[in-house]
């Protein structure tokens, strides 16, 4: 049984006054729950302050993004043995936004994933398809590849920890979500390339998000999918009150 993770990704938004907020309410409200992690990215310039707000409570924080050597002169960059000294135990990496406008590419994408194992952070790992891809009929070979790519060199043992977002692009901050059933079909074929780098048992293990457009109306049907062990979610993880129902839709 794979336990589900609900992860709201907040992007550039929120003051740190609204930031505390939002996890002073969520601390409040949300469910011990054995079946769900919770967890909150928010700009790296609040990840002190809400980690320690967060201790010992069911609301986890994870970073958006982050350099992949330990430390060095990257002016505004943060580190993976930064975040690890936080213990922080979440990272995304290589989201669309980052790969659009920020130049990752799959490379620095697998460099980074390296680094976080190397200090005991889970990557969350994006892959999705544009609009374009999608179309010509390519979703499951870009998603399949850039699969490949970012776990190059990397573990058995450790690809069974990480945790796959699958964000179709053409479905982020759209509106537009893939059909439960079109969405569990990608998440599907990232499980068999894993059985196919890996093993029956890391294709098993390994959690799988959808992530593009979820809210709390729509997750319930996205769940009770085969391959979707959680949701990455961006505007409606903004709201206290939002996240805590999509905590409860998954619990
Ligand atoms: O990483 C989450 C994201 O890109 C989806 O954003 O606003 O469509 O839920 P949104």
């Amino acid at each position: 049984m794979r336990k589900r993770i609900i992860a709201g990704n907040w992007k550039m938004y929120k003051t740190m006054e609204e930031a505390k907020q939002f996890v002073t309410e969520v601390n409040e409200r949300l469910p011990q729950s054995e079946q769900v992690d919770a967890v909150v990215c928010p700009p790296s310039l609040y990840l002190a302050a809400l980690q320690s707000m967060t201790e010992g409570r069911s609301l986890q924080i994870g970073a958006q993004t982050m350099h992949d050597v330990a430390e060095g002169a990257f002016t505004g960059e943060v580190s993976p043995k930064m975040l690890s000294a936080l213990h922080i135990p979440y990272v995304i990496l290589g989201h669309s936004e980052r790969r659009q406008y920020f130049n990752e590419t799959d490379e620095t994408v697998n460099k980074k994933v390296l680094a976080a194992f190397a200090n005991q952070l889970t990557p969350i790992v994006c892959v999705g398809e544009s609009l374009a891809e999608r179309e010509a009929e390519k979703t499951v070979e870009t998603v399949a590849l850039q699969v490949q790519k970012a776990f190059e060199g990397v573990t058995a043992e450790q690809a069974k920890n990480a945790i796959i977002a699958y964000e179709p692009i053409w479905a982020i901050g759209t509106g537009k979500t893939a059909t439960a059933e079109d969405a569990n079909i990608v998440c599907e074929a990232i499980r068999v390339e894993i059985d196919h780098l890996y093993d029956e048992q890391t294709a098993a293990a390994i959690r799988i998000q959808y992530g593009g457009s979820v809210k709390p109306g729509n997750l319930g049907e996205l769940l009770s999918m085969e391959h979707i062990d959680g949701a990455l979610v961006g505007g409606a993880s903004l709201e206290a009150d939002s996240f805590v129902k999509m905590i409860e839709v998954a619990s």
